[in-house]
């Protein structure tokens, strides 16, 4: 049956990236610029980690893929180190998306995420256009703690859409403008 396949699909998608993850933050100080950059794995569970919060009106029905146009959903969703669900939580994303394209393909995402990482701990929030099966680029608008004026792009590229799990890879590069390290909140 097709929930069998698409469990034969997961755990081969899964065995595959096993391979390809490993974690690595990588920091770089040019011309008193300095950035941040490395990759996250997020994971959404229909009906338990995001959920459909109202119906869309017209285009393709609900599928692995596809929503109805005006469809507006929302997710609080693990993020960890490696494509494997069980691997280190890092950070969580929170946020809404609502389908704006009448294929049922793409929305507007908005999201906060929080990260706890090694030497950063803090929010950044990012806001854009996300295609269900192509990689997506956001715009970062901002942080909190440790990003604090950050700013970037945050790229988020399906992994697994197969099963009631979808995987999403998340890559980060953020950059902190130079007048970052002049202020501190009191
Ligand atoms: C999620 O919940 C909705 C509403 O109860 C239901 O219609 C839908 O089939 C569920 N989806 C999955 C994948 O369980
Ligand atoms: C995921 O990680 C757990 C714990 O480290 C491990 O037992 C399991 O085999 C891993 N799963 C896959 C599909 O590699």
């Amino acid at each position: 049956m097709a929930a069998l396949q698409a469990l034969a699909i997961l755990l081969f998608a899964l065995l595959s990236f096993e391979v390809s993850t490993t974690t690595s933050t990588s920091h770089h100080h040019k011309h008193g610029l300095k950035s941040l950059h490395f990759t996250l794995f997020q994971h959404e569970t229909i009906n338990k980690t995001g959920y459909i919060i109202v119906n869309g009106v017209t285009g393709p029905a609900v599928g692995q893929t596809t929503t109805p146009f005006g469809t507006l959903f929302a997710f609080e969703d693990p993020l960890t180190e490696t494509a494997n669900r069980s691997s280190k939580l890092v950070g969580i994303a929170e946020g809404t998306s609502i389908t704006s394209g009448l294929d049922g393909l793409r929305a507007i995402s908005i999201a906060k995420i929080t990260l706890r990482l090694k030497n950063h701990k803090g929010s950044i929030s990012i806001v854009g256009g996300t295609h269900n099966i192509k990689p997506s680029d956001h715009p970062v608008v901002g942080g909190t703690g440790d990003f604090l004026f950050v700013q970037g792009i945050v790229t988020s590229s399906p992994v697994d859409l197969e099963g009631i799990t979808v995987v999403y890879k998340i890559k980060f590069n953020l950059y902190w403008p130079p007048y970052a390290a002049q202020v501190s909140l009191s």
